[in-house]
């Protein structure tokens, strides 16, 4: 079976069932990504469902004040973060009439909007092929495939992005993506993944090289 089948199958079994997992709508989705930037999934949890209480759309958020949305921000640090969705979700208002945009060139073009939330985004909400990157895709890919290049270097991220968008190109984009950061959140941990439980251990390059400890390496900058 192919790296990708193997993932998504895994992720099918195990994933965990989160609530923006069961929508298509691109602010709920965006939401969902600025607030998992700055915590972890069960700190996030709870501060999604408040904002998603309060403000159940782009247009309900943008018609806050900043006090109120960084009110309700307290607590997950980067006030910074808090006041650039709020500029965000006008800016939302101004040039899209209101409808948060699901096109990855489209939604590059948002403030606070990087690579890696554009992507999330485009690929949840509409199923557009764009790869995520972050650094539990990161993990996986250079512990299977055996990927010696610093992901912190301009030439590892150039790499990295190129092998995950070829992995993407035939899948479902939404699920493949959501598969690939899960695998990595739950399986391919950081310290001591349990390999001899993984489905893709014939395969792993890391593991059968005893790598495992070592992938990814990252540069001290
Ligand atoms: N971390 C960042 N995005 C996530 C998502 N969509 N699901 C679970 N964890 C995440
Ligand atoms: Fe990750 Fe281990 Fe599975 Fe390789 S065998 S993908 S290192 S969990």
């Amino acid at each position: 079976m192919s790296f990708q089948s193997e993932i998504v199958n895994w992720y099918l079994l195990y994933k965990r069932d989160l609530p923006w997992r069961n929508t298509k709508d691109a602010y709920v989705i965006w939401l969902s990504e600025v607030i998992l930037q700055q915590t972890r999934v069960e700190q996030g949890l709870p501060y999604f469902n408040r904002f998603l209480d309060n403000y159940p759309d782009v247009v309900a958020f943008a018609s806050a004040t900043e006090t109120q949305i960084l009110k309700l921000w307290q607590g997950l640090g980067y006030y910074s973060r808090g006041r650039n969705m709020h500029f965000t979700a006008k800016q939302v208002c101004e040039i899209h009439n209101g409808q948060f945009p699901t096109k990855y060139d489209e939604l590059i073009k948002l403030k606070g909007v990087g690579d890696y939330t554009a992507a999330a985004i485009a690929s949840f909400s509409s199923n557009e092929s764009k790869a995520v990157l972050d650094g539990n895709v990161y993990r996986v890919l250079s512990r299977y495939f055996g990927i010696e290049t610093p992901i912190n270097s301009s030439g590892g991220k150039k790499e990295f992005l190129a092998l995950a968008q070829s992995l993407i190109s035939d899948q479902d984009a939404s699920v493949y993506n959501q598969a690939i950061m899960e695998f990595g959140a739950l399986q391919c941990k950081p310290k001591s993944p349990e390999c001899s439980v993984c489905p893709l251990q014939t395969g792993c390059f890391a593991r059968n090289n005893n790598l495992v400890a070592t992938l990814p390496v990252k540069l001290n900058k």
